[in-house]
């Protein structure tokens, strides 16, 4: 298998392909280039960007993330998570290109109540989830060899809209909150992702020929909704008072999992991988965002 060199990024202005451009300078060894939706549009013909163009690696960072959204745009949804992706998986085999793909706990159903492993029954509950695992069923169909999919959940970062920047937007003005506790997972931090994809990519057991395959990410540890904006404010010494309150009083168009740890000991297994504590990258994070106002 020749060495990675080239790598493609697409959906490079979301939070994670944000993130994997905030430390790419620190791997030299590769030549990154990132794709925003205007050079590559998963909603479009996307073989049109390749022609005359050859990545060792794509990552596909581009995704429909409009959770309820896509309750109402359910073939848009399908085109970008599902169809674009089979033609990306295509692609990346026609080209002898690892791909690694990104997916979601939303493919689970959340009445589990222990974390998730990669060999659990998949049973989305929405559109977003659906049109994702769909997507990655397509990854496994056309590439036996050579792609990773990586579950993720509640991803976060100081780019784009997430729920950290959502909380301490809406903490500005007002001094109290209601934020749901009965649904449970792991926040995860973009910029260590992103980190855990160049970690995967300069490892061994992923420069060779592999068998491709499933690995769940997020950070350590478990808390709800409720927690984690308790914990958003705590750390940023801001006083917002919040209410615990459970999801049915906060009806939203698409149903989320009660329950969406991930297990996580096949990635740190294979790729060596090492795991911050949710509240440690909270912080890291709060930080960047602090420094931007600056
Ligand atoms: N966010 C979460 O909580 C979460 C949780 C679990 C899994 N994930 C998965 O993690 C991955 C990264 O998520 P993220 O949080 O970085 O998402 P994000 O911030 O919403 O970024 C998604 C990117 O996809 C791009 N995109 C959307 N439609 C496109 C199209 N038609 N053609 C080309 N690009 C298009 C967007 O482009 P524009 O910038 O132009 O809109 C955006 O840059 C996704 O696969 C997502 O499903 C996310």
């Amino acid at each position: 298998m020749p060495e990675i060199k080239t790598v493609l990024v697409t959906g490079s202005n979301g939070q994670l392909g944000q993130s994997l451009k905030k430390i790419a300078s620190q791997y030299p060894q590769y030549e990154i280039s990132f794709a925003t939706r205007s050079d590559i549009d998963l909603s479009d013909c996307i073989a049109q960007f390749f022609q005359g163009k050859q990545f060792d690696l794509i990552i596909n960072c581009a995704a429909y993330t409009a959770v309820d959204k896509a309750e109402s745009e359910a073939e848009l949804a399908d085109q970008i998570n599902h169809l674009a992706v089979q033609q990306l998986a295509e692609i990346a085999k026609q080209q002898h290109a690892k791909l690694i793909h990104i997916s979601t706990d939303y493919v689970f159903n959340g009445q589990q109540c222990r974390p998730y492993i990669e060999m659990d029954d998949v049973e989305p509950q929405g559109i977003y989830g659906l049109t994702k695992l769909k997507g990655e069923q397509a990854v496994s169909k056309i590439m036996a060899d050579n792609a990773l999919i990586i579950r993720t959940s509640w991803v976060y970062s100081e780019f784009g809209n997430n729920f950290v920047k959502t909380m301490l937007r809406l903490a500005s003005d007002r001094d109290s909150l209601s934020v749901i506790f009965d649904q449970v997972g792991t926040p995860t931090y973009a910029t260590d992702l992103a980190k855990t994809i160049m970690t995967i990519i300069q490892n061994e057991a992923f420069q060779q020929e592999f068998s491709s395959d499933i690995v769940h990410y997020s950070n350590e540890g478990v808390c709800s909704w409720y927690d984690f904006a308790k914990t958003i404010f705590e750390l940023s010494g801001i006083e917002c008072d919040v209410s615990p309150i459970e999801t049915k009083d906060y009806p939203t168009p698409a149903t989320r999992p009660h329950y969406s740890l991930l297990n996580k000991a096949k990635i740190k297994q294979d790729f060596d991988v090492v795991i911050p504590y949710w509240k440690d990258s909270l912080q890291q994070c709060l930080k960047a965002l602090q420094e931007e106002v600056k």
